[in-house]
């Protein structure tokens, strides 16, 4: 090709441009495809599909019941798929367990956030992880490191702005917005590639909803990627780059929030827009 014919516009161009959000030479770090999954006669997931890359944030997003939170737990080890594929930096993987998601550095807040109420806030927070204290007696007598895991607690707590009561009370005194602070400063502590939350701000006020939206924020600028399951569509504008839609088990569309509506993203949601051909089911 000249230099002047690649300097000419073509029709079709700057549609092109728009679909690279971002680049297609990145190699997914998550990739799930045609996923399907049944509970007895309940087809929760019937042909999902999902790409996630490094530094972005996506959103699920898709009515009560269509699916989300069982594709997260598909690609966190918890639920095992029927059929399709899951593949972690372009290479597929079979989870048989969380462990094995947790070794693929993707970490996951649970709708129902998964902590353990007879637990303090630290201990939930490393629970499986707990640190050894430093001294050759309490490396023979294995000795968790409480303080450490307190100030590390802390720290995650403070990064994300929230309040709790003292770090050593058990969990279940706690309120619905504070336990759920927690479980995201847990997962922001840990996640080292894919941090996947799954409804993050269902129970928090405005002013921790706004913190964990800025912490999804700083992940991402970490080169982290990151799932956000919302139905709150003023967040997703906020902070996601793109947008997939669930419905009744499927994938019906990805679109880039900076390129959609509102109307666009309802429209795939409740199917008064057939199912975009984005998907790659
Ligand atoms: N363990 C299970 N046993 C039986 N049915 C299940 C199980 N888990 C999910 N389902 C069903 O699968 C379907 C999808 O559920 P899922 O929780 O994935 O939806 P969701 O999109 O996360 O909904 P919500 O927005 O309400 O959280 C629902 O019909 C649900 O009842
Ligand atoms: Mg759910």
């Amino acid at each position: 090709m000249t230099e002047q014919a690649a300097a000419v516009p073509r029709p079709g161009d700057v549609e092109r441009r728009r679909d690279e959000v971002p680049p297609p030479t990145t190699t997914p770090v998550l990739q799930a495809r045609g996923i399907a999954r049944s509970f007895g006669a309940v087809r929760a997931l019937r042909d999902a599909s999902l790409t996630l890359r490094r530094g972005e944030v996506m959103a699920l997003m898709g009515d009560n019941g269509a699916g989300k939170s069982t594709l997260v737990k598909t690609l966190a080890g918890v639920v095992t798929p029927d059929r399709g594929e899951i593949l972690v930096d372009g290479a597929p993987r079979r989870f048989a367990g969380p462990a094995d998601a947790l070794d693929a550095g993707i970490e996951t807040v649970y709708q129902d956030l998964s902590l353990i109420d007879s637990m303090s806030a630290a201990e939930n927070v490393f629970l499986g992880r707990e640190p050894l204290g430093r001294g050759p007696m309490s490396r023979l007598l294995r000795l968790v490191d409480r303080r450490a895991m307190a100030e590390r607690t802390q720290k995650a707590v403070d990064r994300i702005g929230a309040r709790l009561p003292s770090l050593s009370s058990h969990v279940s005194s706690m309120s619905g917005g504070q336990r759920q602070a927690l479980a995201v400063a847990r997962a922001t502590m840990w996640g080292r590639n894919i941090v996947m939350l799954d409804e993050p701000t269902a129970a928090l006020g405005v002013t921790e909803s706004g913190h964990v939206l800025e912490i999804i924020t700083a992940l991402k600028q970490q080169d982290i990627a990151v799932l956000m399951i919302s139905h709150n569509l003023e967040h997703v504008f906020r902070v996601a780059d793109r947008v997939t839609v669930m419905r009744q088990g499927r994938t019906v569309g990805e679109l880039t929030t900076a390129e959609a509506s509102s109307g666009d993203i309802v429209a795939l949601i409740t199917g008064a827009a057939p199912a975009a051909a984005a998907t790659e089911s």
